[in-house]
């Protein structure tokens, strides 16, 4: 039995399994290592709520301080684990610190993808992911004019929303041929693309940026790849993110695209977990190995991991899901929206209250819902349970989904 749980990591995944160990009666040491100051805060409504200020600081906080005292968590913060000594059982830290574990569950997330082109050293342009990141944004988003958003993600577009409802012009370049690509299907992207358009966000597609153009150091356009300029006093950059994971390889714990872990969230090294953004996993649901950014999966990691080390094997067998949230449009994806055959809509695409239910080989795959909760939370059971409405019973907002599995 484990009697000293070290947790790399202070985020969403990390202070589930924290809660969990304790909840399920955990009695030993645990302690979490973090390279973030801060007390561990919630990173999603950062682009969203905290932006637009309807969200304060304190509330973005897990736990207070007297959490961690009363449940005898010790925090290590301003610290980041470079290396893991499998055999010894201990990891180091940039401090020089080696702190020894009996089991380790790394849960340290995601970085920005850095877009290295000529001038990225100006000021006033801007990635988001910490909190101090958002403090800085916020703080230029009330003083300027005109913001040009790289990438059309999550991230980027969140960002754009709240720009525009703050009064500022908005440039967003995408890459690709539509917004969002990586995790929506078209139709949703196109209602999205419309509505930001709609909003008076400018929306260029199939573009990028070659270079940011600056005067007395500070950014005042960005260079296309067409030689075009265009002009901004504030640029941020959303393109991605990659796992943090560099030091795990010390480990001789395998990576591909993040930390690879089973069922279990066990990295092929016993006694090391990895859980939430930073683990890469076979998804039944999703029918790929991948990484999943999003709360839910690292509540639900969080807690396997806990739960494992405790000698209780539940395996992960969940069905995905995640939100975001521009303008009017509050959009919950349950499952997996690609590679379907055929797909069904319930609700009223003009007045956006609507879901899409994708079909596969006549089995419901996923739904995404806008602006329809109750779908939403009704096509997380379906899925899960496997059960599959019929076209009839998508479409007639009469009849109520969750009598099929309730
Ligand atoms: N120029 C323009 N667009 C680019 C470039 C580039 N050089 N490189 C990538 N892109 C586009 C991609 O095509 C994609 O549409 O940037 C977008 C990045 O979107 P995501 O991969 O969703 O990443 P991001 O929006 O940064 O969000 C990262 O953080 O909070 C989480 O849920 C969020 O999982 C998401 C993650």
């Amino acid at each position: 039995m484990s009697k000293r749980v070290v947790i790399a990591g202070a985020g969403q995944a990390a202070i589930q399994a924290a809660t969990t160990l304790r909840s399920e009666g955990f009695e030993g040491e645990i302690l979490m290592v973090a390279d973030e100051l801060d007390l561990p805060y919630q990173k999603p409504p950062l682009s969203k709520g905290f932006l637009m200020d309807k969200l304060q600081e304190k509330n973005l906080l897990f736990k207070t301080e007297k959490f961690f005292e009363e449940k005898n968590v010790q925090l290590a913060l301003g610290e980041k684990v470079t290396e893991i000594f499998q055999v010894n059982k201990a990891i180091k830290t940039n401090k020089g610190n080696v702190y020894d574990y009996d089991s380790l569950i790394i849960a340290t997330g995601t970085r920005n993808r850095i877009l290295n082109i000529l001038g990225s050293e100006l000021e006033g342009i801007h990635y988001l992911r910490s909190l101090e990141d958002a403090k800085s944004l916020k703080q230029k988003l009330a003083t300027s004019k005109k913001l040009v958003v790289i990438g059309g993600g999550f991230i980027g577009l969140e960002i754009a929303a709240a720009a525009k409802e703050k009064g500022l012009e908005v440039t967003v370049l995408e890459v690709q041929d539509r917004l969002m690509a990586r995790v929506l299907p078209p139709i949703i992207s196109d209602i999205f693309e419309a509505k930001h358009r709609d909003k008076g966000v400018d929306i260029q597609l199939q573009k990028s940026a070659t270079a940011f153009i600056g005067e007395n150091n500070h950014v005042t356009g960005v260079q296309l790849d067409d030689e075009s300029i265009i002009s901004a006093d504030l640029v941020v950059v959303g393109i991605g993110v990659v796992p943090n994971d560099d030091f795990a390889a010390s480990g001789g714990i395998k990576c591909s695209n993040g930390i690879e872990v089973d069922d279990f969230t066990r990295t092929n090294v016993e006694d090391i977990y990895a859980i939430g953004d930073v683990a890469c996993h076979y998804n039944d649901f999703m029918q790929s190995t991948l990484r999943l950014e999003s709360v839910q999966n690292a509540m639900d990691q969080g807690k396997i991991s806990a739960l494992h080390i405790l000698g209780k094997e539940e395996a992960y067998y969940l069905v995905p899901w995640f939100w975001t949230h521009q303008f009017e449009l509050k959009l919950q994806m349950a499952g997996c929206n690609q590679g379907y055959d055929e797909y069904f809509t319930r609700g009223s695409i003009e007045e956006e209250k609507f879901s899409i239910f994708y079909i596969k080989d006549e089995k419901l795959i996923g739904v995404d819902s806008i602006n329809r909760a109750s779908d939403h939370m009704a096509a997380r059971k379906l899925i899960q349970a496997g059960v599959t409405p019929t076209e009839e019973q998508i479409e007639d907002l009469d009849f109520k989904l969750k009598t099929l599995i309730d």
